[in-house]
Order: C-alpha cells, then sequence, then structure tokens
C-alpha cells in the first residue's frame, strides 16, 4: 500500500486535534528511521552545524552542507512532510537571494517546506518566499543564528515587553501565511498565549507543553551528542556508550583474531586452490 506523504493541510488540521510531532535527522539511515517511526515532520536543521559537523555556531554551515544533507533526507522518507532549515547565508547574509535559495530546497532537495527564523528583515523575507508559492515555518524565541543580539542562548520572553513582542511576531507571520511557528526556549505560558492567539500550529523546543507540537534536535533524544545538554532535552536512549562499546569489542576481536570468523569469510573449492 503507498503512504500518503504529510502535507501542509494535514498540519493546519492537527491544530486542537492532536499533538504534531517533529525531530531533526540529517542523514538517510536516522531519516528511514524517524519516518518509519511515524513522526509527522522531519527537520533537516541547521543544528547540523553543532550535532553532525561539530561546529561552534549554526552560522557556519551554508547552502552546500544544507542541501547535501536535505536530499539524503528526502531519499529516504516516504511519508513525513520534510522542512529544509534556510542557514544564515541564504536570507539574512543577503536577503534578496532568499527566494532563489528556498526554492533549491524544494527543486533540487525535494523539501516540502522551508523554516527560516525571525531576524530584523524576516517579515519581508518570508512575504517573498510565500509569495514564490513555498510553504514556510516561522521559528521565533531563541534563534541560534542572532543568539548574539539576543544576549546569548537564553529563554526568551521573560518579561511582559519581551513577551509581547514575541507575541506580535507571532501574529505577524501568522498573518503573512506561515503555516507553523516554531517556539524556542520561552516560558510555557507564553507560549500557550501565542497558541491560543494564533490559527496555526506551534510546535515548541524548550516552550513547554501547551504548544500543538513538539520537536527535538535528534541526536539530544538518542544521547549522541554530548557536547551541551540544553534543560528542555529528553534523552529517550543514551546511545554514545552503546556505540562505544560495540567499537571497543570490534577492536578487541580484530586484535584476539576472532573477527572475521568463518561466518563472515568466502570460501574457495580445495580443487582451485591446489592449481595455484
Ligand atoms: O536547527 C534546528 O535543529 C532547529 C530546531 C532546534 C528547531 O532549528
Amino acid at each position: 500500500m503507498e503512504t500518503q506523504k504529510v502535507t501542509v493541510s494535514d498540519i493546519l488540521k492537527m491544530k486542537g486535534k492532536r499533538k504534531i510531532t517533529m525531530l531533526t535527522a540529517y542523514d538517510y539511515p536516522t531519516a528511514v528511521l524517524v519516518d518509519k517511526a511515524g513522526i509527522d515532520m522531519i527537520l533537516v536543521g541547521d543544528s547540523l552545524a553543532n550535532v553532525v559537523l561539530g561546529l561552534k555556531s549554526t552560522t557556519e554551515v551554508g547552502m552546500i552542507e544544507m542541501l547535501h544533507h536535505a536530499k539524503a533526507v528526502t531519499r529516504a522518507v516516504s511519508r513525513a512532510m520534510v522542512a529544509g532549515d534556510m542557514p544564515y547565508e541564504s536570507y539574512q547574509v543577503n536577503p534578496e537571494d532568499c527566494v532563489e535559495n528556498a526554492r533549491r530546497f524544494i527543486e533540487e532537495a525535494k523539501c516540502d517546506c522551508v523554516k527560516l527564523e525571525w531576524f530584523d528583515q524576516c517579515l519581508e523575507v518570508t512575504r517573498k518566499i510565500i509569495k514564490a508559492g513555498i510553504p514556510v515555518i516561522g521559528h521565533i524565541g531563541l534563534t541560534p543564528q542572532t543568539a548574539d543580539k539576543l544576549g546569548g542562548f537564553k529563554v526568551q520572553g521573560k518579561d511582559a515587553e519581551a513577551a509581547k513582542r514575541l507575541i506580535q511576531q507571532a501574529e505577524d507571520l501568522a498573518k503573512l501565511g506561515c503555516f507553523a511557528i516554531v517556539l524556542e526556549c520561552v516560558p510555557d505560558k507564553i507560549a500557550q498565549i501565542i497558541t491560543e492567539k494564533i490559527k496555526i500550529p506551534t510546535i515548541g523546543i524548550g516552550a513547554g507543553k501547551y504548544t500543538d507540537g513538539q520537536v527535538l534536535v535528534l541526536h539530544d533524544a538518542l544521547g549522541l551528542f554530548d557536547r551541551y545538554t540544553p534543560k528542555f532535552v529528553k534523552k529517550y536512549i543514551n546511545l554514545s556508550p552503546l556505540i562505544l562499546a560495540a567499537l571497543e569489542e570490534y577492536k578487541k576481536d580484530v586484535i584476539e583474531g576472532k573477527y572475521p570468523g568463518p561466518e563472515h569469510s568466502f570460501s574457495i573449492k580445495e580443487e582451485e586452490l591446489k592449481k595455484l
């Protein structure tokens, strides 16, 4: 039976009915598993920089890396909606290139939509991309690409003035035609107010339980990234020590001559060997 792809209209209809699930993925094997698990949306996040490429900041990945990984993910997925995360250089450094870069996520990498973080010219850029017919997910609160302007990696919207700004940003993005908004690191009650005020789904990360959906970075959820772990992360499994133990066992087997065994080797008939 053919699997039905999750569409923008499916995501919109989920608001108020059932929670939306989203995880990041950056490569083929993990995207296969995330899709198989029935997760609704996969974000090829620019967190690629930190959790896969070992870079310090998400601003260090560009279109080449993002498209390369997005292509691997879309090859793997048959059901989930795949969102390409627009990297810093693709719409903040040169806002005039935003539509062309968003189009590359859709046409070259076969993503279903793009996500972009709030910044000074966010509304202008979002309007242009939506006008070009590309579905957009907004992202407000802690926006890592411009974290230095927000006072670092801190919870956002903690006083009434800052919370009002976030509510306004969410309302403006919804009015422009975004079909969902990621709320990152905001107090749960502010996320609740935003979720109740706007008609499109909110997807939280460090935003409490009242949002319409949740997203986590896959490597955080699987215990594959140890450099730092934000408070909001729940590790569903701690894979790093399990993988390390397997690698150590492999090393031991090779050194002790236990691997490969006959079951892993290819044979040749005795008479053929004798001819040598
Ligand atoms: O890049 C990313 O993984 C993200 C999520 C944290 C939402 O933007």
